[in-house]
């Protein structure tokens, strides 16, 4: 095999990284959208993978976790050269170059690595969820629609200091985050306050964050939290992530309705697909129903989402 070189990617090296693969996660590629973030954020290194002079591998490294954590993100390897060890290459290069403790990275099902011996060997499963995609067709009325708004009752978006209420008790850390982390747009965060700005600004698109959460007088805890992040992508031309964290399904229209109608301001009525990721326990006719009786299909596209962490140092 010949000779692969690693180097960080520098900006002159955008159009090569964006023609690596073009039919990444079947038209929902994040990469388009953020690339000039993954060169501006502090947080954030990326490498690429240069074979026979052409530039066939990418990946970003996004420190989080006050910086203990590194998370792998938007990996890619162009066709003609995959299978020849090009990411093994690029991941060792990047993990040698990387001053936190512990590696992650989410995934779902789909991903083939994640199910050979070797991978399960390496890594930690720390946490799965379910995925069900849903799309909106174009639209053209006007939107929100007063109906849909009516529909959104005693959401408010939590500030920072109610968040790091979530991260600091013990009873809504347990039926919120029960694997102590928490996802924006796919990127786990541990439960601590430092990682809460990043986590609102993080992506440039702005991540909307719902909550009714509460504690009853007998230490239960109702209500959930929501969030979501709809960026463009190639085919739809939106995306919508929904995150809904908690259980109890008696508020799931609400935070449903809430982002559905965000989505659609951004994308301007313009076809969106969202990937709603849920914990197994809420009721998953509810969650159907929710999105179906807001005009949206339910896809049979349906998966399972992986946090995956191992530690480097
Ligand atoms: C996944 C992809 C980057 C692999 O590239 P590749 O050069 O063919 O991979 P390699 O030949 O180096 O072999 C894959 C190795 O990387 C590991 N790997 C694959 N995905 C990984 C990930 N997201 N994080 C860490 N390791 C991963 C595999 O376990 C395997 O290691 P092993 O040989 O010890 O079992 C490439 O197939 C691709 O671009 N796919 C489409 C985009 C995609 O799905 N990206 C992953 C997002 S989670």
């Amino acid at each position: 095999m010949a000779t692969i070189t690693i180097r960080q990617a520098t900006l002159e090296d955008k159009e090569a990284i964006l023609k690596i693969h073009d039919n990444v996660y079947g038209g929902l590629d994040y990469l388009p959208a953020v690339i000039d973030e993954f060169f501006e954020n502090q947080n954030s290194t990326s490498y690429v993978a240069v074979l026979n002079d052409e530039l066939v591998g990418f990946t970003n490294m996004f420190l989080v976790d006050d910086g203990n954590t590194v998370v792998s993100r938007a990996s890619r390897v162009s066709p003609s050269a995959e299978g020849q060890g090009v990411y093994k290459t690029l991941h060792t290069y990047a993990l040698n170059e990387t001053t936190a403790k512990t590696l992650a990275f989410t995934s779902t099902v789909d991903n083939k690595s994640v199910h050979t011996p070797s991978f399960q060997r390496n890594y930690t499963l720390l946490q799965s969820k379910l995925i069900q995609s849903f799309s909106s067709p174009a639209f053209d009325e006007e939107c929100p629609t007063e109906e849909t708004e009516r529909m959104i009752v005693d959401l408010h978006i939590p500030s920072n200091e109610e968040m790091n209420t979530f991260f600091d008790s013990s009873i809504l850390k347990s039926y919120l985050f029960p694997s102590n982390r928490v996802f924006v747009n796919w990127c786990p965060f541990q439960l601590i306050s430092s990682n809460i700005s990043l986590m609102k600004r993080y992506f440039r698109t702005q991540n909307l964050i719902y909550s009714d959460v509460k504690v009853d007088s007998i230490n239960q805890a109702h209500g959930l939290l929501s969030i979501s992040t709809t960026i463009r992508v190639k085919n739809p031309p939106f995306a919508s992530h929904v995150f809904i964290y908690g259980t109890d399904a008696k508020t799931l229209k609400s935070h449903v309705c809430a982002h559905v109608n965000n989505a659609k301001i951004i994308s301007k009525g313009a076809r969106i697909k969202f990937l709603v990721i849920y914990q197994q326990d809420i009721d998953k006719d509810t969650l159907i129903k929710c999105f179906t009786e807001l005009g949206l299909s339910i896809d049979s596209w349906k998966s399972t989402f992986y946090l995956f962490e191992k530690e480097i140092q």
